[in-house]
């Protein structure tokens, strides 16, 4: 499996529930941590290795996680804006206003339910990929006009990239 850029239909896919963590969900789970490890990354959602699925991995740097059908219980009134980045939109920074803290819920490999209370970057990035499973970009929470410059600059940023093909944008904007 690869990682998905912008402009694949995947990332706008709203992904499906899983009901049975077999090996074929086991072996998804461990491509995501291999791209995203690869990748340098602190999050990965399954539409971006080409999987309509909804599991999210994260690893901050101290304990990978994978989470099955994760949803948020509870966001905090309490909201923090942070440039955020997205493996999926390279060399793209917007500016996320998000809440503080969430409770998430989820299913472990083991299909057991988990329940975490997250704050600052680790909420952000439960959050992020969470809307990944809804078909939501960073890009997608700014302005018209801000959203038309960032695909223009992902763009000539991609095509700058040598050896690597762009994937067609087309009018996905
Ligand atoms: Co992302």
């Amino acid at each position: 499996m690869e990682l998905k850029i912008y402009g694949d239909p995947v990332l706008k896919e709203r992904a499906e529930s899983i009901s049975d963590i077999n090996s074929e969900i086991e072996g998804v789970v461990k491509e995501m941590f291999r791209v995203m490890y690869e990748a340098k990354g602190i999050g990965l959602a399954a539409p971006q290795v080409g999987v309509s699925k909804r599991i999210i991995t994260v690893d901050l740097g101290n304990s990978p996680l994978a989470l099955i059908n994760p949803i948020i219980l509870e966001r905090d009134k309490e909201k923090e804006r942070m440039e955020e980045g997205c493996l999926s939109l390279p060399g793209i920074e917007v500016d996320v206003e998000r809440p503080y803290r969430v409770f998430i819920k989820g299913l472990n490999l083991k299909e057991k339910e988990v329940e975490i209370e997250a704050k600052g970057l680790l909420a952000r990035v439960f959050q992020h990929e969470i809307d990944h499973l809804d078909g939501i970009l960073i890009i997608d929470k700014v302005s018209f006009v801000k959203k038309q410059f960032l695909i223009n600059k992902l763009k000539r940023l991609l095509r700058e990239k040598k050896g690597y093909e762009a994937p067609p944008m087309g009018s996905a904007l």
